[in-house]
């Protein structure tokens, strides 16, 4: 009897995970992103949503030239490196505690004259919001960030705030629970949300999110 004591992918998975750098090309470059999973956990390490949503950006010509984007839940900032790369001006944001490694991979991975373009910055979902303008941006972006229950409210209540109605938000995430699913009809509710890519190797989709018309508007 052939005996598999564990998920090789999974644990291929969890050894990526604890590496303490991984390499990516995107934009013609070469990004090293530090890991540091032992010391902070899930925001030290580059998930398989951020490689795909960057992916994404680069192989269906997002044009992000002159844009405005807002990163939530950036993690080790890969995200918003690449979209720094694509030509946006790119605010990229996380918990506190995530940011002197963000802010270290943020100043590693662009070149000096890209610098300007990329601000890192504290923002905790719900929190000190008028530190950021409303409406103010032309992208949203946010990958695996979609998996902490107590999170959901003030993860929507943060891109009521952030969204116009001309902005786009791209979430790209693994769907692990029911509850990420009900994140989801939880952002239905609000913003007119629809499935753009599926990268069925990785298990990461990505979804589109924009304000709802309203009606009376027309
Ligand atoms: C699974 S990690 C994803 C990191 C990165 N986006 C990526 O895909 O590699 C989730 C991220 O969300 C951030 N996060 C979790 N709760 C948050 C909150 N309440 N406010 C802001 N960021 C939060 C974590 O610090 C972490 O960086």
């Amino acid at each position: 009897m052939a005996l598999v004591p564990y998920d090789s992918i999974a644990l291929w998975g969890m050894q990526k995970l604890h590496k303490s750098s991984s390499a990516y090309t995107f934009a013609n470059r070469t990004i090293q992103i530090k890991q540091n999973w032992n010391q902070l956990g899930v925001a030290a390490v580059v998930w398989d949503a951020a490689v795909v949503l960057c992916t994404f950006l680069e192989m269906r010509g997002i044009d992000l030239q002159g844009s405005l984007v807002i990163e939530l839940g950036a993690g080790t900032g890969l995200l918003g490196i690449v979209a720094t790369l694509l030509g946006a001006h790119v605010t990229i944001t996380d918990r506190k505690a995530a940011l002197p490694l963000l802010e270290a991979n943020v100043q590693a991975n662009l070149p000096a004259e890209l610098q300007p373009r990329a601000v890192v910055k504290e923002l905790t979902w719900g929190q000190d919001l008028a530190n950021f303008s409303p409406g103010g941006y032309d992208f949203i972006l946010g990958a695996d960030i979609i998996y902490l229950e107590e999170t959901f409210m003030d993860l929507l209540q943060t891109l009521d705030h952030l969204c116009s109605d001309q902005t786009v938000i791209l979430l790209s995430c693994r769907l692990r629970y029911e509850r990420d699913q009900n994140f989801l009809e939880m952002l239905r509710g609000r913003f007119s949300v629809r499935e753009v890519f599926y990268d069925a190797s990785n298990d990461v989709h990505i979804f589109k999110a924009q304000q709802k018309v309203q009606y009376g508007d027309l």
